[in-house]
């Protein structure tokens, strides 16, 4: 049996994925739409490219799908959310994908550079409004008794990448918020594993890419891979296979 064919366990349930309008959270939704998800809720900033993820979708499968304009680096945005969320349905399962990495912003810089603000702002976006929405839809799991989280990491911080120390600090965090959401809500029949895809071969890091040779020869996965991946996660119903950390 394929992947795809898989049925999914969560399938009437609404299933929110953040930074979803593109890169590896259109991957995750697109999937999902292929395999029988009849509710897809997304968010990103941009409203364009969320509407054009949203006819994409419904072009190649028949569900609900409902974009949300939220700039997860902001309180307000992220409560705007939540309020939604209680209109749409809380979701049955969550693909927690944005992560902010600064070296797309301002370059490489070691942390004897970074400013206060600069520090604060990788923070709140990757470790604070992370924790927040993750909360926000444990307490209606709990209520449920039943949940599916992937939280999308990442391999680089365990190499502690030179002149990405806050990208490798919101990323290294994830491995403790995964593993507190398992001892604390496992009983619940909450799952929650962890995602690290390695070098992804998309739009993200062609800069990076172009820029730096070495990197340029390494192997990468495609944004499908890491898609593909997190379906498998979000599937796994054995209380022994909870809490997995999985690389690829
Ligand atoms: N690409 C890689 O090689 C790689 C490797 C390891 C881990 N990852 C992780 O995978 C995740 C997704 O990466 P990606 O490569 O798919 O990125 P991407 O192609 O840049 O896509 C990012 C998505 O998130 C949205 N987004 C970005 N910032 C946001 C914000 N502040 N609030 C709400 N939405 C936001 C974007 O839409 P808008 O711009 O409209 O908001 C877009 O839909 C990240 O957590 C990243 O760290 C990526």
């Amino acid at each position: 049996m394929t992947l795809q064919a898989e049925p999914l366990p969560f399938a009437d349930q609404p299933v929110l994925i953040t930074g979803a309008s593109a890169g590896i959270g259109f991957a995750c939704a697109q999937t999902l739409a292929r395999a029988g998800a009849r509710h897809l809720i997304l968010t990103a900033r941009n409203s364009e490219r969320l509407a054009a993820a949203k006819e994409r979708l419904l072009a190649e499968a028949d569900l609900q799908v409902d974009t949300l304009v939220c700039d997860h680096s902001q309180r307000a945005d992220l409560d705007a959310l939540l309020t939604q969320l209680d209109t749409l349905g809380w979701p049955g399962a969550l693909i927690a994908n944005v992560g902010v990495n600064p070296v797309h912003e301002y370059g490489p810089k070691k942390l004897h550079s970074l400013s206060f603000e600069q520090i604060q702002a990788a923070v709140t976006t990757n470790i604070t409004h992370t924790v927040y929405l993750l909360a926000a839809v444990l307490k209606a799991m709990r209520v449920q008794r039943s949940g599916r989280i992937v939280l999308v990491g990442s391999q680089g911080w365990r190499h502690g990448i030179p002149g990405q120390a806050l990208y490798n600090l919101g990323k290294s965090s994830l491995v403790g918020l995964k593993n507190s959401v398992v001892s604390e809500y496992g009983g619940n029949n909450v799952f929650c594993h962890l995602l690290n895809p390695g070098l992804v071969l998309n739009e993200r890091t062609e800069r990076l890419r172009q820029k730096n040779p070495q990197l340029a020869e390494q192997k990468g996965v495609t944004e499908m891979d890491i898609a593909l991946a997190a379906q498998r996660l979000l599937c796994v119903g054995d209380l022994a296979g909870n809490g997995q950390e999985m690389d690829i």
